[in-house]
């Protein structure tokens, strides 16, 4: 596992996407949440020559359970950030169909639509990126869902009681699959949680994403990491 910290949340952004341009991925998973909107922002606006967008496929690690124009969609965010903003083909970016009031059966295709697009059964995805939230969970994998202990399924729609809503989510089995594996982390109000999830007992979701054959990289600002004092810029 690799640590990287960062001054701040700008810093971590232009970090995040001259890695991003550097692995030259060709399967990628958008993480959703806010940290990741300055990323692909400046990937737009700063390396929009650097990279050879049209052999990118795009897929999303999670989406809420609502339509792509949404304002909590988190298709809409990297739409309006990054995608729409560069020379994408817009068959290969694969959206997760949330609109669909069925999340299970969204989720269902979605899995399908891995599989064909990859040609894989077990998709191995070149670059995954994942947040983390206060409580630990990680794209839509909450503390005590049943996703935690999904073997099978990569694509799940749990139930997510606490937002009283589904989620769409990549489950363990597809993200762990990854070639390079990607927390982006911001802010002191995170800082707990990353102590807890770097150095503590396993208890989150967040520590169950353990690539089988690939990289585990976590790319935190000085905020982030405050809790963990051996973190050094
Ligand atoms: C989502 C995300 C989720 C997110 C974390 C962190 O759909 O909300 O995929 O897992 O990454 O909640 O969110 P922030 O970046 O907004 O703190």
């Amino acid at each position: 596992m690799m640590k990287t910290i960062f001054a701040d949340a700008k810093e971590l952004a232009l970090g995040a996407a001259e890695f991003f341009v550097a692995r030259n991925p060709k399967t990628v998973a958008l993480s959703g949440g806010s940290t990741p909107k300055l990323m692909y922002q400046i990937l737009a606006e700063q390396f929009r020559d650097q990279v050879e967008w049209s052999s990118i496929q795009f897929f999303w690690s999670d989406e809420r359970h609502v339509p792509p124009d949404h304002p909590e969609s988190n298709y809409r965010m990297a739409n309006d950030a990054l995608l729409s903003r560069v020379p994408v083909s817009a068959d290969n970016v694969h959206r997760i169909h949330s609109e669909n009031p069925d999340a299970a059966a969204a989720a269902g295709e979605y899995e399908e639509t891995l599989v064909q697009v990859t040609k894989q059964t077990l998709p191995r995805l070149d670059l995954i990126l994942l947040g983390l939230g206060t409580d630990g969970h990680t794209a839509s994998i909450f503390p005590g869902s049943e996703v935690l202990h999904e073997t099978k399924r990569l694509v799940a729609a749990p139930w997510v009681e606490k937002l009283k809503t589904y989620r769409i989510t990549m489950t363990l089995p597809l993200l762990n699959n990854g070639a390079s594996i990607v927390f982006l982390v911001s802010g002191a109000e995170k800082a707990q949680i990353v102590k807890e999830v770097l150095k503590g007992e396993n208890k989150y979701p967040a520590q169950a994403v353990k690539p089988t054959q690939g990289e585990l990289i976590w790319m935190l600002d000085k905020d982030a990491a405050s809790s963990c004092s051996e973190f050094k810029l």
